[in-house]
């Protein structure tokens, strides 16, 4: 079974008087392990859908399967629980706490476990060396560059080992060569952790890193393709 499946799924948003269709009919089957970029105009649907995937949002219609959990089943409660154990969120503008170091940024998933104060803090470094960011622990974020709070905000959606990684549009605020810094971060943690990742990016450089490319269009997927140099040379099981 794969680790993401959606199945048909419709979104709708009332604007005033005007309904806007976010999403019409969109179908996708993520297998765990894989790294995928999601491209498209903007307005066409991507933040949508990954607002959904990431438990933060339900579809009007449609279903939607994480982790062999039926998500647009369960309430409220159940689906915070499963986005706390499931899925890291890293979004365009990093939403670091600003008041807080980089390490206890990194800690705060980890106050919803009852992991005690001193592991928390030993995992919390382990997670930042992880990123390369070892000695910028008691840093507040305002005294990190850009790719630096990237960074942090990646290892607070890692530090409870989820297997799902979403990212909406992670390097839109960096110059292009941190976010090629932070694209091959993705990629470590991706080849050598196996988290799976969904990224959103309009910038067809950083899209061209990821194996599998989805492309929408006016709230349906446009194209779906997998890199074959890579998709032949990666001895990935179908199905496995
Ligand atoms: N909260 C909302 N209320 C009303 N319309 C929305 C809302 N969020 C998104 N939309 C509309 O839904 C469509 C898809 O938006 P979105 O998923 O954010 O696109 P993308 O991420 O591809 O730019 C757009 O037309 C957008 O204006
Ligand atoms: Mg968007």
């Amino acid at each position: 079974m794969p680790l993401i499946e959606v199945v048909e799924v419709w979104k709708n948003y009332l604007l005033g008087e005007v309904r806007v269709e976010a999403l019409r009919g969109v179908s996708v089957a993520v297998e765990r392990g894989e790294f995928v970029a999601i491209t498209g105009p903007s307005g066409s649907g991507k933040s949508t859908l990954m607002h959904i995937l990431g438990c933060l949002d339900l579809p009007d219609r449609g279903d939607y399967w994480l982790d062999e959990d039926r998500v647009t089943q369960m309430g409220s409660d159940e689906r915070a629980r499963l986005r706390n154990e499931k899925i890291g969120f890293v979004f365009q503008n990093f939403f670091l706490m600003s008041r807080t170091s980089a390490r206890e940024n990194v800690e705060l998933p980890l106050l919803y476990t009852d992991t005690p104060a001193k592991k928390r803090r030993e995992i919390a470094r382990r997670m930042l060396q992880r990123v390369g960011l070892q000695d910028r622990e008691e840093h507040f974020p305002n005294q990190l560059s850009g790719g630096q709070q990237q960074r942090v905000a990646i290892a607070r959606a890692l530090v409870n080992h989820p297997p799902l990684l979403l990212a909406d549009e992670p390097t839109g605020n960096l110059d292009s060569q941190t976010g090629q810094e932070i694209i091959a971060l993705f990629q470590a943690l991706n080849m050598e952790e196996g988290v799976t990742i969904v990224i959103v990016t309009h910038e067809p450089d950083i899209a061209a890193q990821a194996r599998r490319q989805i492309r929408f269009r006016d709230g349906v997927i446009a194209e779906d393709s997998v890199r074959r140099e890579v998709a032949l040379g990666s001895g990935r099981g179908e199905g496995a």
